[in-house]
């Protein structure tokens, strides 16, 4: 019988890839395991592949091109709208819905040295992307009266750090077991001669492969199994640095389910030709999203007789599917684009390598190449000031500034048309005091009517060490507005 070392060293013979073993008989015996089970994982004939098509130039086929029909929210009549409403409502309130964040990146690009997720939003706000989209989850919760469960997809790189962040913020006050994080998968990193790289600890280097990889790995973590026990049928899935998402949204689920289609991607209309954000399309008749690298002039700057964008439906990485869609989509790979990034490596000398120019390619999946394998999707077309408010660059556009502004905004607005507002505060008290307290809490920062301040402290006996004032409000909900 062979050895894993035997089979790993005639694996790597036949795909050329033996330095893959030069630091094996530095590492202990723990390692050598991990990195023969590497070994042993990879997809050499993909990665072949991939490497072949680094050297091919891009071009969007011989594919017929067309703009898409969507729905805009804000044009809905009100018997439409409330038709949409009634349906996704029952979906809510029954507990068949779920929402997934994709946090598997780094906040690099924002010169943030930990997972983009505990990234604090900053003055006026200070609160980390995570505990701005579990506020809005907890809305949800009030107003629908379930508990959502939030699955967050991390990385190999980030999941640790991620989840020491939520036991250190209790959670943010969640039921521990409606927050569930899975780690997506990775592909190795090859140099321009098609040689997989060797990390810093002698192990094969890898990187994240892409949100695109989310179905996949919600199947291979049993993510899907678990929405299954616990009767869920539609996912929201979104990134983690829109601030604005509107994770928990009747309509999009209404307006699927009337439709009879497995996807609703939300769409704001693109600021102008030149925004860096992908575009809905049809092509070849089916849902597909031209990535903003792809699209030519022409085609971003073609309008309508009413002077609109004819590709002006931007992709905010804010799309509803069905579990059936989820389970479909996991069975194939997406296709993988590569990047030319820099990275770090163990060179044949045994010494590290740190680069100051690109020098490997990094494959990744996107999330939007999932559309063209539905037969069709609805695209609900909704207010960029109400939804997107993206924090992606250190400064200038989509940066925590901009964020900032829009984020504020929307809150003001929110609670100038709240007509059944409440006065809301958080309230910190100490962690001994959780068990003493009448309801069921989970953490010690939770929020509370500020007339219940008060009665808070006396019936329970309990120490309140801060109060943050107005923290949020019931909000009132779309139909009340219309
Ligand atoms: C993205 C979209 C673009 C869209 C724009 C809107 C891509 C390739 N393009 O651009 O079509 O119009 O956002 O804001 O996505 N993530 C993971 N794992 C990964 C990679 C990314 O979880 O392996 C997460 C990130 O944490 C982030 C989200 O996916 O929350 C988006 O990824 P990012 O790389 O920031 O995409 P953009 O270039 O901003």
């Amino acid at each position: 019988m062979y050895t894993k070392l035997e089979e790993a060293k005639e694996i790597l013979k036949k795909y050329n890839q033996e330095q893959l073993l030069n630091s094996y008989d530095k590492l202990n015996e723990e390692n050598k395991e991990k990195l023969l089970n590497q070994i042993l994982n990879i997809d050499f004939d993909l990665i072949s592949k991939l490497y072949e098509n680094t050297k091919k130039e891009i071009k969007l086929e011989d594919a017929n091109i067309e703009p898409i029909s969507y729905i805009d929210k804000e044009k809905l009549s009100k018997e439409e709208y409330e038709k949409y409403e009634k349906i996704g409502r029952k979906v809510i309130e029954d507990g068949h819905y779920a929402i997934v964040t994709m946090a598997g990146g780094q906040g690099t690009r924002l010169g943030h040295k930990a997972p983009k997720g505990t990234f604090n939003i900053g003055e006026g706000i200070e609160k980390s992307l995570f505990e701005a989209l579990s506020d809005t989850i907890k809305e949800a919760n009030i107003e629908y009266n379930v508990e959502i469960p939030w699955y967050i997809m991390t990385s190999r790189e980030n999941n640790n750090q991620t989840v020491e962040f939520f036991e250190n913020h209790n959670y943010f006050g969640f039921n521990k077991k409606n927050v569930v994080f899975f780690k997506q998968g990775e592909l190795p990193m090859v140099d321009t001669n098609g040689k997989i790289l060797i990390d810093e600890n002698g192990m094969v280097k890898e990187a994240a492969d892409g949100h695109g990889g989310v179905f996949e790995s919600m199947v291979k973590n049993n993510i899907i199994d678990d929405m299954k026990n616990r009767k869920i049928e539609w996912i929201f899935i979104a990134g983690v640095d829109n601030i604005l998402a509107k994770m928990i949204d009747p309509i999009a689920t209404g307006l699927a389910i009337s439709k009879g289609v497995l996807a609703t991607g939300k769409s704001v209309v693109k600021r102008n030709p030149e925004e860096k954000v992908g575009v809905f399309c049809k092509k070849n008749g089916r849902p597909y999203v031209i990535e903003y690298t792809e699209i030519d002039k022409k085609m971003a700057e073609e309008v309508d007789e009413n002077g609109e964008l004819l590709y002006g439906e931007s992709h905010i990485i804010t799309n509803l599917f069905n579990i059936k869609a989820i389970e479909n989509l996991s069975k194939d790979k997406l296709p993988y684009h590569s990047a030319f990034k820099k990275a770090k490596y163990i060179n044949e000398k045994g010494e590290l390598v740190n680069p100051s120019e690109p020098n490997a390619f990094k494959f990744e999946a996107f999330i939007f190449d999932a559309f063209e394998r539905l037969e069709d999707m609805a695209i609900l077309r909704v207010k960029r000031e109400e939804e997107f408010a993206p924090v992606k660059n250190a400064e200038g556009l989509d940066s925590p500034e901009t964020a900032r502004k829009l984020y504020l905004n929307y809150m003001q607005c929110k609670n100038k048309n709240n007509i059944q507002y409440q006065d809301v505060a958080k309230v910190i008290v100490q962690k001994e005091d959780i068990n003493n307290i009448n309801n069921v809490i989970y953490s010690n920062e939770f929020k509370v009517t500020i007339n219940n301040i008060e009665n808070l402290q006396k019936e329970n006996k309990i120490k309140i060490k801060q109060i943050e004032p107005k923290v949020a409000a019931k909000n009132v909900t779309d139909k009340d507005k219309k």
